[in-house]
């Protein structure tokens, strides 16, 4: 996908962090606007910003775990904007600590938001951009699923999280060739970030009701949250640096998007470990101060 301007990008999450710049960044190349999040505060000011600077918005409340907000999202882009072009399915929530005390509501919020989000929102908008393709012959759209670079590996005390990504690497890609058995006027990429200055760490504030955690937070889960905060505000790549290696590589028609590329050698020797039949490769071996982090948080364990 080449021109951006005069078409539409519909961006879930797009209160904050990726999503808003994202956001930004698409409407300062001309792009009409369909911005999608739970927080409904957030998504209020985010939308009167990129109005007043002259952006075509169309925002929703949208609980992306649900099949039904998902729908009712791509009725209203429709109905605004008659087709979409650039579909981000960016929505995601983090919770960690040993992956044996993950409560299930843990699970059910991480998978909820980060996979099933991504599913309803390839689910829904894939057929509809098929058929925008259909009717304009010089149409093309392009799907890009935030994954992570915990969808490549596997660090510690990150596993529902961890499990989320991977799922949403394997739809992606599968996503990829399926396309291509159909029609290849839309794309698809997964964004596979390492750790960049968002309000990621924060994001049990929208969570719901119905999934809070119960009891204390473990010492595990404490400790993982700790190095969730150092990490991410320490990242040397801002959100929206990241949202212009995304839009070049949308250009370029990369698949593979990445933050960080100089973290790819854990990815090379996890691939190596797997091919080789040895035990997983560590994620930190180039950042022992990471699991030491870990270690020093699990002491006070009982
Ligand atoms: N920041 C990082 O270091 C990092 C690294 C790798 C991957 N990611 C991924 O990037 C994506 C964006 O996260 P971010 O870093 O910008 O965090 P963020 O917390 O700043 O933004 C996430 C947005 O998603 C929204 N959201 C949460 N639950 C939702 C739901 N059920 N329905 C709709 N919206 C919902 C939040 O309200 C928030 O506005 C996530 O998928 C995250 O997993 C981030």
């Amino acid at each position: 996908m080449e021109s951006f301007a005069g078409r539409v990008a519909v961006i879930t999450g797009a209160a904050s962090g990726l999503g808003r710049a994202f956001a930004n960044t698409a409407a300062s190349l001309g792009m009409k606007l369909v911005l999608a999040d739970v927080d409904a505060e957030g998504l209020e000011r985010a939308t009167d910003e990129l109005q007043a600077g002259g952006a075509e918005v169309l925002s929703m409340v949208v609980d992306v775990r649900k099949a039904a907000h998902v729908e009712e999202l791509a009725d209203a882009a429709l109905i605004r904007f008659h087709c979409v072009h650039l579909v981000f399915n960016n929505a995601g929530v983090g919770a960690g600590g040993l992956i044996w005390e993950n409560s299930e509501t843990d699970w059910e919020w991480v998978l909820g938001v980060n996979l099933w989000g991504v599913i309803h929102g390839v689910r829904v908008f894939t057929p509809l951009m098929l058929e925008c393709a259909r009717r304009d012959p010089a149409y093309d759209g392009h799907i890009v699923n935030t994954a992570s670079m915990a969808g490549l590996l596997n660090p510690p005390a990150m596993g529902a999280y961890n499990v989320s990504k991977h799922a949403v690497v394997s739809l992606t890609e599968t996503l990829y060739h399926d396309l291509r058995l159909v029609d290849a006027r839309v794309a698809a990429s997964v964004l596979c970030p390492y750790f960049v200055p968002t309000d990621i760490d924060r994001s049990g504030r929208h969570r719901p009701h119905e999934l809070q955690h119960v009891g204390a937070p473990t010492a595990s889960q404490q400790a993982a949250q700790a190095l969730l905060s150092k990490a991410v505000h320490a990242g040397k790549v801002s959100a929206a640096e990241l949202a212009a290696i995304t839009f070049d590589a949308i250009r370029e028609g990369r698949f593979y998007i990445y933050s960080h590329p100089q973290a790819l050698g854990s990815v090379a020797e996890r691939m190596q470990a797997i091919v080789q039949g040895g035990p997983p490769a560590d994620p930190y071996a180039a950042t022992p101060q990471m699991t030491q982090m870990l270690k020093a948080g699990l002491k006070g364990r009982g």
